[in-house]
């Protein structure tokens, strides 16, 4: 008989990714709409508990959105063979540890960025899902951005030509928390604690670069705290030991040349927060979250440099609006979809706990780079063989059911 349902245990919740993009704007969502639709033309419904460490605050979300489950004990949610997948949206530091724990539980897992602290914990984490013969996922949504999916349209029809290099430029000014609050966690910024930009935007990188453009093979990287005090969300100043910008450059497999700006101390002066220009020989492309501007060669201006006289051209004017042409729903909706439907129904899924390594891979060499001032050449990755006490028993996805 066709399963109706699939359990789905959602660790850190309260917090900010847990709490909108994968309870509210996710798996909610996906409930509403009654489910996932599977490739078979059959739905299964979605039905979480949510797991925290604070009893009052799962059972206020839990009564406001109506979910019948909610604990504080992950170990028993794990033992529970009703929830199948192990979904992780914890502060980093805390990830490694459940995701074993999940892992030797048999349990599917789909995890936030970045998988592990550091890449040996990352490639472990992934043999060790490979041995126990779960299926991994990990949050790649900047793919799913409405921006970048018509930035692959024009990739797959061939508009760029030959791509030269990519221009990209993420950040916003985030607040120091002493005279108006800060707009991200205070551990953001503590190395201690897991934070810094690199850790946190590298990982989307590597994984933006390697499915648009080819698998990163160096970089070189600066990363710099340019604020060094902040203030907490108790109101009490603290030491910012972590980054808050990185300046880099990668290189891709094929040639293509990426240079990538990532900063929480820059103020805005582009149409969205994160925006990428890519050139190709035929023509280029201005994307970003959502708009997607393009200039074939054909309509290319020819500018002549001379500063006796004043710029009369509006450059802006020479790029053309990509219509959308499609409907583009909430990116980590879409991701956990297919995620779902890898799980119930199988079939290969690329975004899986050894292209999260890569992330931290990226992360980790750009940190290394910044360090030494050299730029570094990343290795591909292979899964170590996981020690045989360490690897569970397989637990096929549904064989609880
Ligand atoms: N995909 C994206 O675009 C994106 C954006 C921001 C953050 N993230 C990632 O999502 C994760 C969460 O980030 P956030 O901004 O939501 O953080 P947050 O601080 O808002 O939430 C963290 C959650 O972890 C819980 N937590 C904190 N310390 C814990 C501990 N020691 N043990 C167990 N639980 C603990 C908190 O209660 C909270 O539920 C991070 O790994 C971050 O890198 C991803």
């Amino acid at each position: 008989m066709t399963r109706k349902s699939i359990g789905i245990i959602m660790n850190g919740v309260s917090g900010r990714m847990g709490y909108r993009q994968h309870l509210v704007r996710s798996i909610l969502a996906i409930r509403e709409q009654g489910g996932v639709l599977l490739n078979s033309g059959d739905r299964i419904q979605v039905e979480p508990i949510l797991v925290g460490r604070r009893e009052a605050a799962l059972a206020e979300l839990a009564a406001k959105h109506d979910i019948a489950d909610y604990t504080t004990d992950l170990d028993a949610a794990l033992a529970d063979p009703r929830w199948e997948i192990y979904a992780d949206f914890l502060v980093t530091r805390a990830r490694a540890a459940a995701l074993r724990k999940a892992i030797a539980a048999g349990k599917a897992i789909y995890t936030e960025k970045p998988t592990a602290e550091t890449l040996e914990e990352a490639l472990e984490l992934a043999a060790l899902a490979q041995a126990a013969g779960v299926k991994t996922g990990v949050v790649h949504d900047k793919l799913y951005l409405p921006g970048l999916r018509k930035l692959a349209r024009l990739i797959d029809s061939g508009f760029f030509g030959r791509i030269l290099s990519v221009r990209g430029e993420f950040g916003y000014w985030v607040f120091e928390g002493d005279w108006q609050a800060a707009q991200r966690p205070s551990w953001n910024y503590r190395a201690e604690d897991g934070g810094g930009i690199v850790v946190d935007m590298f990982p989307h990188w590597s994984y933006v670069l390697e499915n648009l453009f080819g698998r990163v093979q160096s970089v070189y990287a600066r990363a710099v705290t340019h604020v060094p005090t902040r203030v907490d969300e108790a109101g009490d100043a603290y030491a910012a030991t972590a980054d808050d910008a990185a300046y880099a450059v990668f290189e891709l497999d094929g040639g293509v040349i990426a240079q990538l700006n990532s900063s929480w101390t820059v103020r805005v002066n582009r149409k969205e927060l994160v925006e990428f220009q890519v050139d190709g020989t035929h023509g280029s492309a201005v994307v970003g979250l959502f708009g997607c501007r393009i200039q074939p060669r054909n309509a290319t201006p020819k500018p002549v440099w001379n500063p006796d006289l004043r710029e009369e051209h509006d450059y802006d004017r020479d790029w053309i609006e990509v219509p959308d042409n499609d409907v583009f729903e909430n990116g980590f909706k879409t991701q956990w979809e297919e995620f779902i439907r890898h799980v119930v129904e199988g079939g290969p899924y690329p975004f899986d706990l050894l292209a999260g390594a890569r992330g931290v891979q990226l992360a980790e060499a750009g940190l290394e780079s910044s360090r030494t001032g050299r730029r570094l050449d990343l290795p591909e990755l292979v899964l170590p063989k996981a020690k045989a006490t360490e690897a569970p028993e397989a637990v096929p996805a549904g064989a609880h059911r």
